[in-house]
């Protein structure tokens, strides 16, 4: 397999300040809890001693916020990189160009589509070679979607640090010393990696795997509060709500964080209060949770929003019970 390749379908999405890179600064939306504090500590220390980390976990673990945080830290420009799922697996190279050409040739001439293909390699071939080159940081989000033989290209760059450049490159040399500041942070989501891949295998072997998971629940109800700008109680009992699904059905990996912000969002903007007897919190609750949460079904007929109204019932209970009882013992003194 030629470099072209190899580049041509790391399909790339880039923030850019007309210099093809963009030095991030930590958010204030950004929370920091003991919990996250220890994850930042365990991979900058890897990446200060020169490996490259990667984040590994189901969707909705702040794993693409980690890399961004971690990368914004070195105070170095990022280069960021999106793994592509139509390129997902080995068989899909033949179809995507032939695709990308009948689509093309319809409707241009045939030099327009080679040029567009071109435009489009040298531009990712660009981004990879300036971070290697000028030490920048760069992140590889969801870096499985994309064929296993595409992240070939980084095989060398992260074990002799030297970038192959692609044949289609006519001038310089054939390859690029990569500069010692380079890193690049991963991510990616197990459940998406089906099947064996060996040179995804063997770019796993070069990296240093960080597993993460759904947060703990005070890290949970701080994100929640910082997105959508709810109050404490409030984001106690959507998180614990979400928990509590999370154990409904075979795959606990959802609802993700994800719900609790746009739930917490709505509420916010509507002025609505996660309370039992607030009918807009129930109606936001059915629609994010019934489409995020897993299918349980009776003879066909989805069982979700029954439990869902049942569960957000217990919960809002059960946090008020508990806020009445923390309050109590103070009125009483
Ligand atoms: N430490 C954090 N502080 C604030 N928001 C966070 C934090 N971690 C995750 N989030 C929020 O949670 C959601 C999911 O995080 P994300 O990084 O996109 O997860 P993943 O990449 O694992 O799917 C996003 O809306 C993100 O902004
Ligand atoms: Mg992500």
């Amino acid at each position: 397999m030629g470099g072209r390749e190899n580049i041509e379908i790391i399909e790339s999405e880039i923030i850019t300040n007309g210099d093809d890179n963009v030095v991030p600064v930590a958010s204030e939306e950004f929370v920091f809890t003991p919990h996250i504090s220890m994850l930042t500590e365990r991979a900058a220390a890897y990446l200060n001693v020169g490996y490259s980390v990667h984040f590994a976990g189901p969707a909705g673990t702040g794993k693409t916020t980690l890399a961004f945080h971690l990368a914004a830290s070195r105070e170095r420009p990022v280069i960021l990189i999106h793994g592509d799922d139509e390129f997902g697996s080995s068989d899909l190279v033949g179809r995507d160009s032939g695709y990308r050409k009948s689509k093309l040739i319809d409707n241009y001439i045939h030099s327009v589509v080679r040029t567009e293909e071109e435009m489009r390699s040298l531009w990712v071939d660009n981004r990879l070679t300036t971070a290697c080159r000028e030490g920048y940081t760069l992140i590889y989000d969801e870096f499985t979607r994309s064929r296993a033989e595409a992240n070939n290209v980084l095989l060398s760059i992260l074990e002799e640090k030297i970038l192959n450049l692609p044949s289609m490159r006519r001038t310089g040399e054939g390859y690029l010393e990569v500069h010692p500041d380079f890193r690049a942070i991963f991510t990616s989501n197990p459940e998406e990696y089906a099947g064996v891949h060996k040179t995804q295998d063997a770019l796993m072997d070069r990296l240093i795997t960080i597993n993460v998971d759904h947060y703990d629940r005070e890290t949970e109800v701080q994100i929640t509060m910082s997105k959508s700008g709810i109050p404490r109680s409030d984001a106690e009992t959507i998180v614990d709500i979400i928990r509590e699904l999370r154990l409904v059905g075979v795959n606990n990996h959802r609802p993700t964080i994800r719900a609790c912000i746009a739930i917490g969002k709505v509420i916010a903007h509507l002025g609505a209060r996660a309370q039992e007897n607030d009918p807009t919190f129930d109606w936001v609750c059915q629609d994010v949770l019934n489409t995020d949460t897993v299918k349980v079904t009776r003879s066909g007929q989805s069982l979700m929003p029954e439990k869902i109204k049942e569960i957000v019932k217990r919960v809002c209970r059960k946090n008020k019970a508990e806020r009445n009882a923390k309050i109590r013992p103070v009125t009483l003194d």
